[in-house]
């Protein structure tokens, strides 16, 4: 949500903070701008894409070595001109960008308009530049921990300041920063792709550090204002990670690439057979783990609730799968024999990581799923497991998805293994299943073109259903959010015997309803289910595994995946709700990676 670069060396800054936001527009692509030091500070901003600030700055053609930038996800303030960032103090004394969420700002701006301070925008973030105004005693790091102890909330933020114009400052709470360490230039990001060009080398800045930089050097202050020793780490990320490589979306590209993300997360965990966690859990935690608690957002969530059934199912621990959001907030009960899973792609998610952060607090031990390396989310859990996915670029989620739901096999198998329901034959078997998964994946990416022709039929509808039982139902929660988080086609996940109890009642002739049925237990009442809304008038779209009998009379179109185990479905079954998502939202016309409202980090509650 939000991000912001910056940028101090000896190359005109501009054009690097311009490529360096394009890279972050995932983050909000409401606003976006820069501010280049000099004599002065030039400050270029513009409402909407990136493409309309490097317009701007083709007019104006802003001079100087060292800047900083900011791309937009309106929280306070309209996404227009004014609110756009970087803000400037009103005695100029700071201009800077800010992400994150100020939330005692109203207070503040009270107290520092009755001291004749003026506003001209009506962003939170302004209040952090006019109070480093009002506090600046001539040393912007003191100044900086002043600031940092009167705000509220979760920041990152990166300025310049007047009289020091061969340096940049950033300060940061609960919202992710990075600085890359170039050969007499360096780097701040938000995420890790903005500096990949440059540097691999860079340090994740901690809550309450308080950075100087210059173009050779790096300082991180305290909260004490005392100098701290920092490690430099590398990245193993490659610039090819961040690239569309000929594909016109990086949805699609992040689509094709799942048959590598899966197997390059799974891999690393399974060893001949048997299943190596890179983390320990306490001596004796396995045997006398109580319940396990998945507390997740969004399509992290639908992951979750795919593991549910896949742990209780095959190790009998009983899971509880909340929405982070709601998690954090209705008093969980935990105790030191829970097991609390954390699921995030971007590690960053702030209702996670709030959720993260209460069930440390209540004595539980925490792991995490988590796809960007370093992330707090991910450094902050007593145990990580990492998505080697890469770099996922597009808002909507695919092959981040597809890694978290191969690290859930094989941890549901690790713990029915350690409870003794898995014996090592059966292991051996099943980690070889989990193996041979890519392969099936890269297969059932060849259902394009039926899911190309099946969106035709369904990019004019204006309201559609995904059902299914089972395993199968939070696919249908994950089908229909993708699809309608990117073509803005109103759509429901249901589970398929529940539609009966009051939504039948939106079925009428030509409705689409996409019916997931890859458990042959459950076949036959999916069958039923299906009959239920054809008979009143719907459009059925099957999703069933290859060889499936008596479904061609019931569904109008039918999408046939590959067959793999009644646990490791979810990875084949999601691919054509990717594709159809894809194909309906490039037929409507409408920017695939990244739909209106939408960032792809969520880092505001
Ligand atoms: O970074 P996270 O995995 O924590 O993000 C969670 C959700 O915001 C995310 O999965 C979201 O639902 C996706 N845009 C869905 O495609």
């Amino acid at each position: 949500m939000c991000g912001i670069v910056g940028y101090i060396g000896e190359k005109q800054a501009a054009p690097i903070l311009v490529e360096g936001l394009r890279k972050l527009e995932y983050r909000g692509y409401d606003s976006a701008g820069i501010a280049i030091s000099g004599e002065n500070v030039t400050v270029v901003k513009e409402k909407g894409r990136i493409d309309n600030l490097q317009a701007e700055i083709d007019k104006v053609y802003p001079v100087g070595t060292i800047g900083i930038g900011h791309t937009r996800w309106a929280t306070h303030g309209i996404p227009d001109h004014i609110n756009a960032h970087p803000h400037t103090s009103m005695n100029g004394i700071v201009t800077l960008v800010h992400n994150g969420i100020i939330e005692n700002y109203i207070e503040i701006k009270n107290e520092l308009k009755e001291k004749g301070y003026v506003f001209k925008s009506e962003t939170d973030t302004e209040v952090i530049a006019q109070l480093f105004d009002n506090l600046f005693n001539g040393n912007p790091v003191e100044t900086m921990i002043n600031v940092a102890s009167r705000v509220e909330g979760s920041y990152a933020v990166a300025m310049i300041v007047k009289g020091f114009s061969d340096r940049v400052f950033t300060m940061k709470k609960d919202n992710p920063m990075i600085i890359g360490k170039g050969n007499g230039e360096n780097f701040i990001a938000s995420d890790i792709p903005a500096i990949l060009p440059y540097t691999k080398d860079c340090y994740i800045v901690k809550d309450n550090d308080f950075v100087e930089l210059t173009k050779d050097g790096i300082t991180v202050y305290g909260l004490d204002g005392k100098e701290k020793e920092i490690e430099i780490n590398s990245i193993s990320m490659s610039v090819d990670a961040a690239q569309k490589n000929g594909y016109d979306y990086f949805m699609e590209k992040e689509i094709y690439e799942q048959p590598k993300a899966f197997r390059d997360t799974v891999s690393p965990l399974i060893k001949d057979g048997r299943i190596v966690l890179p983390f320990e859990f306490p001596q004796g935690f396995t045997k006398k783990l109580n319940r396990i608690h998945i507390v997740a957002c969004g399509s992290a969530y639908h992951v979750g609730m795919t593991a549910k059934y896949i742990i209780e199912d095959m190790a009998r621990i009983p899971v509880i799968v909340d929405i982070a959001s709601e998690f954090r907030y209705r008093n969980p009960i935990l105790n030191e024999n829970d097991l609390c899973i954390f699921v995030s792609q971007s590690g960053e998610t702030a209702d996670t990581l709030a959720s993260l952060r209460e069930s440390k607090a209540r004595g539980a031990f925490t792991m995490s799923i988590v796809n960007v390396l370093y992330s707090t989310i991910a450094r902050e859990s007593n145990g990580v497991i990492y998505t080697n996915a890469g770099a996922e670029i597009a808002v909507a989620t695919t092959k981040a998805l597809m890694a978290q739901l191969g690290v859930c096999y094989v941890l549901a198998a690790f713990l029915a293994h350690e409870k003794g329901l898995m014996g090592d034959d059966i292991l051996h078997q099943f980690t070889d299943e989990i193996l041979a998964i890519p392969e099936k994946i890269e297969r059932t990416l060849t259902t394009d073109d039926i899911t190309k022709e099946i969106s035709g039929y369904i990019k004019d509808r204006h309201s559609m259903f995904f059902i299914g039982r089972g395993i199968d139902y939070p696919l249908c929660l994950e089908g229909s959010l993708k699809l309608k988080e990117i073509s803005y086609i109103h759509s429901e996940g249901y589970g398929a015997g529940e539609l009966k109890h009051g939504t039948i009642s939106l079925i009428e002739n030509g409705t689409a309803v996409v019916a997931i049925a890859t458990d042959d237990a459950l076949l036959n009442k999916m069958i039923s289910n299906i009959k239920e809304v054809r008979a009143r008038g719907a459009f059925v779209i099957a999703v069933v595994k290859e060889g499936t009998k008596g479904i061609h009379e019931v569904a109008d179109k039918v999408i046939y995946v590959p067959s793999a185990s009644r646990y490791l479905m979810p990875s084949i079954t999601v691919v054509p709700l990717q594709l159809l998502a894809y194909h309906t939202t490039v037929l409507k016309g409408f920017d695939v990676d990244k739909p209106r409202n939408l960032a792809k980090s969520v880092t505001v509650e």
